[in-house]
C-alpha cells in the first residue's frame, strides 16, 4: 500500500474514532492566556495522576506549551460547542468569548467546562510533526451538574440520552 494510501485510512479510521473534546490553555511570559481545542487527550497513570496530548508542530503557541512548563485542561461540557469552534480557530482572542480567570497555579481557566485538570509539564516526547506532552496532575476541578461533550466525524454536542438511558436499564 502507498504512504499516501496509508495515511487517508489511517485519517479516516481516527476521524471516525468518537472522543471527548477538551481545551488546552496556558500563558505566555507576559501572562496573555493562550488555547486550543484538542481531541488527543487520553489519561496515562493514576500513581501519579498523569495524562497527555500532542500539539501540532504548526500551532502558533507551540513554544509556550512545550516550553512553559504547565498547562490546564479543560474537559468541555455538551454545550460549549461555540467554544470548541473559537478554540479551532484562526480568532487571535479566543479568550473574549468565554468566562476565565487565573488559577492560583497562573493558569487561565475557562468557565462552564465539565472537568478541569491542572497540570505540571512531566515529560516532552518528540513524535512525527507533533510533540506529546505528559503532564502531573496538580489540581483537579469537577462540575458534577455538567455532562461532556462527544465529538464523532467532526460533529460535537452532548452525549446523546440513550447512553444515559441504558445505564439505567443494565
Ligand atoms: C475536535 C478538534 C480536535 C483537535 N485536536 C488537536 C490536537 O489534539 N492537537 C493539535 O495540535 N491540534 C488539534 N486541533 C486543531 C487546533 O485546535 C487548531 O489547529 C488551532 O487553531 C491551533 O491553534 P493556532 O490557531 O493557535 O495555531 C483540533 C481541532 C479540533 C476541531
Amino acid at each position: 500500500m502507498q504512504k499516501v494510501e496509508k495515511q487517508e485510512l489511517f485519517k479516516q479510521i481516527m476521524g471516525n474514532y468518537p472522543t471527548g473534546v477538551t481545551i488546552l490553555t496556558t500563558t505566555d511570559e507576559g501572562g496573555t492566556p493562550l488555547g486550543l481545542t484538542v481531541n488527543s487527550f487520553a489519561s496515562v497513570s493514576l500513581e501519579p495522576l498523569m495524562l497527555l496530548w500532542s500539539i501540532d508542530h504548526r500551532v502558533s503557541s507551540l513554544k509556550e506549551f512545550t516550553e512553559g512548563g504547565k498547562f490546564a485542561v479543560h474537559v468541555l461540557a455538551g454545550e460549549q460547542q461555540e467554544l470548541c469552534k473559537t478554540f479551532a480557530s484562526k480568532v487571535e482572542d479566543r479568550f473574549s468569548a468565554c468566562e476565565w480567570k487565573l488559577s492560583d497555579n497562573k493558569l487561565p481557566i475557562i468557565e462552564g467546562a465539565f472537568g478541569v485538570f491542572e497540570c505540571k509539564t512531566f515529560k516532552t516526547i518528540e513524535a512525527g510533526d507533533h510533540t506529546v506532552l505528559i503532564g502531573e496532575v496538580t489540581d483537579i476541578q469537577i462540575d458534577p451538574e455538567k455532562e461532556p461533550m462527544l465529538y464523532h466525524r467532526r460533529v460535537f454536542g452532548p452525549v446523546p440520552q440513550e447512553f444515559y438511558l441504558s445505564e439505567v436499564n443494565s
